[in-house]
């Protein structure tokens, strides 16, 4: 399965896919492209460095979205790559109709709260305000809505009396970076499937979700 992945910043999230499938925990899977909205994003020194196609695509004039032209643009080069799943890892833009039709069920986020809470900006940050003992990370399909989509997998962490913000990202992101292979995995697997709402993963494990 050819993976496209999408980001705005660091990038942690697509070396650890990418770590994981050089080391080959990750399996069937090649990163065919990385895009970003930001030219001097550490994501596509990322991708240089490993050998892998990096792009830089100007967003054009909005803040939260891309222009309908632009978004077009994203989807040809795509699919010029091949792309089968489109891997958003930190790309801080929602996505609208000229990605979500060609890639119907086919899109995939990373989410630092336990959707549904803390939507949007700064998940950790809201999480650690509002006061919740645990929070995590979440996986999710991609629809219309803000980190709306139907939830693939979810790891929690704790927050402790004596944390910051920040502390608690670094928790998460631990999580994260063992999350997201594990999903990308189980799709590539034709392991997962939906139904409304509901995401079934066939013989999931606790990479998926650390209760199990
Ligand atoms: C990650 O924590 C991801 O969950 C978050 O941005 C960070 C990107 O880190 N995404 C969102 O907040 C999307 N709403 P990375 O660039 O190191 O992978």
């Amino acid at each position: 399965m050819k993976i496209g992945v999408l980001g705005s910043g660091n990038g942690s999230n697509f070396q650890a896919v990418a770590d994981a499938i050089e080391r080959g925990d990750l399996k069937g899977v090649t990163v065919s492209v990385v895009i970003s909205d930001n030219p001097d994003a550490y994501i596509l020194e990322r991708a240089k460095k490993m050998g892998i196609k990096a792009l830089y695509i100007n967003p054009g004039g909005y803040k939260t979205k891309l222009e309908p032209d632009i978004e077009k643009q994203y989807a040809c080069a795509l699919k010029d790559n091949q792309v089968e799943l489109v891997v958003l890892a930190g790309f801080m833009r929602m996505v609208k109709d000229y990605l979500l039709s060609p890639y119907k069920g086919r899109i995939v986020n990373i989410h630092p709260s336990l959707l549904p809470a803390f939507t949007g900006l700064d998940s950790f940050r809201q999480a650690y305000d509002y006061g919740v003992k645990i929070t995590g990370c979440t996986v999710h399909f991609v629809d219309s809505g803000m980190d709306t989509g139907p939830i693939i997998g979810q790891r929690c962490v704790p927050i402790y009396e004596d944390d910051t913000p920040e502390k608690v990202h670094a928790r998460i992101q631990k999580e994260e970076h063992i999350l997201y292979p594990a999903c990308i995995q189980f799709i590539a697997d034709n392991k997962v499937s939906i139904a409304g709402r509901r995401v079934k993963i066939y013989n999931s494990d606790n990479r998926i979700n650390n209760l199990l």
